[in-house]
């Protein structure tokens, strides 16, 4: 049995991470691996609840900390029941965000430090990691205007944040791609769709067996 690959897209608002998973899937599922397309938060029955619980209603429906906590308590769920099941299948995941989304939106403005995300991460799911990660990277101007088409002015309870917010969390992710360059990709999300999935893939290609 060829061992499972977990792979995760991460991004800021409108970069064309979901648009990416899906074809990554498709892309894998032609060279025939069994994937499991799923995304954070949510990916499993009751983390879909927790997720509907964190992206709905107002900026101060949560705490800063109980946020980051529900994060943690929904990845665990997602964890435990479908990502490393599939992994020990021999299977490959791709997930639209996994960790290092709470890294780069949950530490905003000192809310809580790398150290404090890790360890929630360590007591729910058992530290796993992704073995690859890419995060889509588009100028602001670009991915604000896609995502506002795309919500319609209706954004999420985090999506909706301002400016200063999304760039902060923009300067996070290239911090952790920076201290993590053998797991972790920056993409250039400017270019077709087909040209970045064709990217992801030769990136791939040393955990493909
Ligand atoms: P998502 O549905 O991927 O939103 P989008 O398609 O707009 O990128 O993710 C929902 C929101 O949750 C998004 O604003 C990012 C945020 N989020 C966190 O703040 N921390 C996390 O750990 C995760 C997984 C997502």
């Amino acid at each position: 049995m060829t061992p499972g690959r977990f792979i995760s897209l991460e991004g800021g608002e409108g970069t064309g991470k979901s648009t990416q998973a899906v074809a990554l899937a498709k892309m894998l599922e032609q060279k025939g691996y069994v994937v499991q397309l799923t995304r954070e938060p949510g990916g499993t029955s009751g983390a879909e609840i927790i997720r509907e619980m964190l992206l709905t209603g107002g900026e101060d429906k949560w705490d800063i900390r109980t946020e980051a906590l529900l994060f943690a308590a929904a990845r665990a769920e997602h964890s435990a029941k479908l990502i490393r099941p599939a992994l020990a299948r021999g299977e490959w995941v791709v997930c639209d965000r996994f960790i290092d989304s709470s890294r780069a939106y949950q530490s905003v403005n000192g809310a809580l430090s790398d150290e404090e995300i890790m360890e929630l991460h360590r007591v729910g799911s058992d530290r796993l990691m992704p073995d690859r990660t890419f995060i889509l990277d588009l100028p602001k101007a670009v991915a604000s205007k896609r995502a506002a088409a795309r919500d319609r002015g209706g954004s999420d309870r985090i999506g909706g944040r301002d400016s200063a917010y999304h760039r902060a969390v923009m300067a996070n992710f290239r911090q952790l791609a920076a201290d993590e360059p053998e797991r972790i990709r920056m993409i250039d999300a400017a270019q077709s769709v087909e040209s970045i999935t064709a990217t992801l893939v030769q990136n791939l290609g040393d955990l493909m067996s």
